[in-house]
């Protein structure tokens, strides 16, 4: 089985991996990183979402393999000190969550959003743009797009 070296949430791992294994699988399984959640088979949903060398990616559809050498940050590391995330306090203060199984990739998908987008005031059309890979089947989407909104604000002033 191919050895791997992956940084995950600042620690670095060394595992050994089946070939086919899916990062998903890898973070879950083998790391115990459960905030990484699966929610299709389909590479849909984006629930899986986890940073991969600072972008946002769905780590059902990437290999273990293939995150060789690389830098992986997950929910799960983004909370520094016990202190928020701007985007996981913006999620907490909006209400934009209810049942919160999307919430973890939904965060990790809007942090790569706004960093990208780079406004501190983007529009409606570009964030439900921005976060079109990431399904919620509970919120109506309407107070993500207000917490991805006002958390563009915060990260702007704080540099987060
Ligand atoms: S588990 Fe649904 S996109 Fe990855
Ligand atoms: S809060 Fe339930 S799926 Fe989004």
């Amino acid at each position: 089985m191919p050895k791997i070296s992956v940084t995950v949430d600042g620690v670095t791992n060394e595992d050994d991996v089946e070939p086919r294994q899916l990062l998903v699988h890898y973070l879950r399984e083998t790391l115990g990183k459960t905030g990484t959640l699966v929610g299709c088979d389909t590479s849909n949903c984006g629930a899986c979402t986890v940073h991969l060398d600072g972008k946002a990616v769905k780590s059902c559809t990437v290999l273990a393999v293939q995150a060789d050498g690389s830098d992986v940050l997950t929910i799960e590391g983004l909370a520094k000190d016990g202190v928020l995330h701007p985007m996981q306090q913006a999620f907490h203060e909006k209400h934009a969550l209810q049942c919160g199984y999307c919430t973890p990739g939904m965060i990790m998908a809007s942090i790569d959003f706004v960093n990208t987008n780079g406004k501190s005031d983007p529009t409606e059309q570009e964030v439900r743009e921005g976060i079109e890979g990431n399904l919620c089947r509970c919120t109506g989407y309407q107070n993500i797009v207000a917490a991805v909104q006002y958390a563009a604000k915060t990260m702007s002033s704080t540099g987060a």
